[in-house]
């Protein structure tokens, strides 16, 4: 008996709407793989809902000046609409704010406690007298101590990727009410995961078909070895601690959000009628459970959470987390707060969803990051959907209506040209399933495109409005295959674009049920009726991509203030010319860049400065591929203090321009490398 299947879509926080760079990493993967299995006839579940705890939901409360509740209940509903037009077919898609959710993590954290797999620890931690609390370590803001930018948050410095404790910071205040906050002793309960750290890797080592980037960042925290991690917080919102000592404090978020997956799966078992079902996928050893997430939620899915239950014992642990990379939007990385963003509401206003759900499937960052660009959107829908796919129904379908009354004409004495192109359907379903199988999304479609654009050559050449009148059986032969190809791809192609397939279907008079392995050369019997559909995609015409990018840019504008009202950075203390003399720029020429593992914003650049070639650290890969900057032209600041960076040796820095938008820009010279600048 095949294993039952239960997949998950990172749960996202209920604090804002739903974008394409939510959709790319976690959700349109997972739904394409889900419909593929449904279609193979698995058993599968397949559940997400509401993240509706911790900081990002009380920081966004605070911001519209109103209560947790309203936001989470906001965007819930919200995001769950969206969800259901965008076509994620999931099947219970719920919230941490309900009682089952609240229940089960509390039961999980009890028996966990219990157990004694928590300790006790008293530690110093910032609180703000004023707003009379203990301060989160995205509520306190200071400079960091690794690159000194002023704006670094009290859980990581945006500005050089590190990742910091609130104690880390120089002069820290407090976001709320801008305090120099205190330090207070708080008690807590932590997962000391170094002891458990052995266990965990034995099970990781059992696992097969890791994304290489997934396990590589997975080891790279177990190089690093692990540490302690409080498992509850000084908060008033949040799933209340059920220990006794600990009533006035809340679960981290991170312990009770990927519990949601269970609780989700519990209230989907309530709704079927069948409240024990839940068991069956969490905890029977006949299941695969896969996590879909982006590349930010590896830890907590692959070293947190399976300890968590590991320890627990009653879980299923993850199968396999095909965790994606991040999508950029033209070229610049996406930002919600500097409305770099497209939003899925706003596109289902413009455009179907079938486009976007093509589009993007075939730009997933699967393996690194990839881009999202309005005019590669038009060039895909026109070129690819409308010209090979929808051309190729159409001129089968309106063909076979016109010439052969609209029914499939007979298959006789066929040719090795036909034989070939109704075998290609086999050949490419089995390709397309591999790649499913090994969560290959992005090549998954572009071998189901192949089959279309087998197709359309085929009818070419074999030209049957030649054929019509020379030689009739041929020209039948011709819009047979065709016909069988059509039928193939609604099934095929149904994961990608579902609600274009179920029209392709009912016009080839399909009946909806089809499963993937009854895709053959032969889903459609001679003298079955075919209907002339509508042309399935129209083509994106110039004015409205235009109008998308001046959407998108005007909303960057008006969130950064415009250009013109643009905050300028105060001027710095006045310095004497020998203080400016002092600092010795030269020209340089980058001639090697590269990612450093474990710092997104860093990259290690090799630098020609003439008189020698330098390693260099700089926190600019957010704004830059590595691939895209060797060649670049820079001006460096050349008599730095050498510094270490998340383990590399810096010897200089590279002078960058911050533009308006806060995307970096290179401050470039032609002068040769070494050249003074003065
Ligand atoms: O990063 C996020 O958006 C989190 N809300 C994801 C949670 S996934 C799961 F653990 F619930
Ligand atoms: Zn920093």
């Amino acid at each position: 008996m095949s294993k039952k299947l239960l997949v998950t879509s990172a749960l996202p926080y209920a604090n804002g709407p739903i974008h394409l760079g939510h959709i790319a990493g976690a959700y349109l993967p997972a739904d394409l793989f889900v419909r593929y299995k449904r279609l193979k006839d698995t058993d599968v579940v397949y559940i997400c809902g509401s993240d509706e705890h911790g900081v990002p939901i009380t920081i966004a409360a605070e911001k519209e000046g109103v209560t947790p509740q309203d936001i989470v209940d906001k965007f819930h509903e919200m995001n769950k609409k969206v969800f259901a037009e965008f076509n994620i077919s999931f099947d219970y898609y719920g919230r941490t704010s309900s009682d089952v959710h609240r229940e089960t993590s509390q039961e999980i954290f009890k028996k966990l406690y219990d157990d004694g797999v928590f300790s006790k620890k008293v530690e110093e931690q910032l609180y703000d007298e004023e707003a009379d609390m203990f301060l989160p370590d995205r509520y306190v803001k200071g400079t960091c101590p690794n690159c000194g930018y002023e704006e670094a948050y009290g859980d990581q410095c945006e500005q050089c990727g590190t990742s910091l404790s609130p104690n880390d910071l120089i002069d820290p205040v407090s976001s709320l009410t801008g305090n120099k906050p205190i330090t207070k002793k708080t008690e807590h309960l932590y997962l000391p995961m170094g002891k458990y750290q052995k266990e965990l890797e034995e099970w990781l080592d059992t696992r097969e078909n890791w994304k290489p980037n997934v396990m590589g960042q997975v080891k790279s925290w177990l190089n690093d070895g692990l540490s302690d991690r409080a498992m509850t917080r000084d908060l008033t919102w949040g799933v209340p601690v059920p220990v006794e000592g600990f009533e006035n404090k809340v679960l981290y978020v991170w312990f009770d959000a990927p519990i949601g997956y269970i609780s989700a799966t519990k209230e989907w078992a309530q709704q079927q009628g069948d409240p024990d079902r839940w068991k069956e996928y969490w905890q029977d050893e006949n299941v695969e459970l896969v996590h879909f997430i982006g590349k930010d939620n590896i830890v907590f899915h692959c070293i947190i959470f399976p300890m968590l239950l590991m320890q627990h014992g009653d879980y299923v642990l993850p199968e396999n987390v095909p965790a994606n990379e991040f999508l950029n939007l033209e070229g610049k990385k996406l930002s919600t707060s500097r409305g770099w963003a497209v939003w899925l509401n706003e596109y289902l206003e413009d455009f179907e969803a079938d486009l976007l759900r093509y589009v993007l499937g075939t730009s997933l960052p699967e393996t690194k990051d990839s881009d999202f660009s309005w005019k590669d959107f038009q060039t895909k829908v026109n070129s690819e959907l409308a010209d090979v796919l929808g051309n190729f129904i159409f001129r089968t379908t309106s063909f076979t209506e016109k010439y052969f009354d609209g029914s499939v004409p007979e298959l006789k004495d066929p040719s090795e040209k036909d034989k070939e192109a109704l075998e290609q359907i086999e050949i490419q379903k089995k390709k397309i399933a591999e790649n499913y199988d090994l969560y290959k999304i992005r090549e998954a479609i572009a071998e189901t495109m192949n089959l279309a654009r087998i197709g359309n050559k085929y009818f070419t050449e074999m030209e049957p409005w030649k054929t019509r009148k020379d030689n009739p059986q041929v020209c039948a032969n011709t819009l047979h295959v065709c016909l069988q190809i059509s039928s193939a791809l609604s099934v095929l192609f149904h994961p990608v674009i579902p609600r274009k397939m179920n029209e392709l279907r009912q016009q080839l008079g399909l009946a909806e049920n089809i499963g993937w392995d009854q895709v053959n050369g032969n889903l459609m019997k001679a003298g079955e009726e075919v209907e002339q559909g509508e042309i399935l995609f129209q083509k994106i015409e110039d004015e409205e991509i235009d109008e998308q990018l001046q959407k998108l840019k005007n909303r960057a504008e008006e969130m950064s203030g415009g250009e013109d009202s643009r905050d300028y950075e105060p001027l710095k203390d006045e310095i004497d010319f020998g203080d400016f003399t002092a600092i010795d720029i030269r020209a340089g020429k980058i001639t090697k860049a590269e990612h450093i593992e474990k710092a997104d914003k860093l990259l290690k650049l090799t630098v020609d400065v003439g008189f020698e070639t330098r390693t260099i650290v700089s926190g600019i890969a957010p704004d830059f591929d590595p691939d895209d900057i060797v060649g670049q032209r820079v001006c460096v600041v050349a008599n730095l203090a050498p510094k270490a960076l998340m383990g590399v040796e810096s010897n200089g820095m590279i002078l960058m321009a911050e533009s308006a938008d806060g995307s970096l820009r290179f401050v470039e010279t032609d002068a040769e490398p070494g050249s003074p600048i003065t």
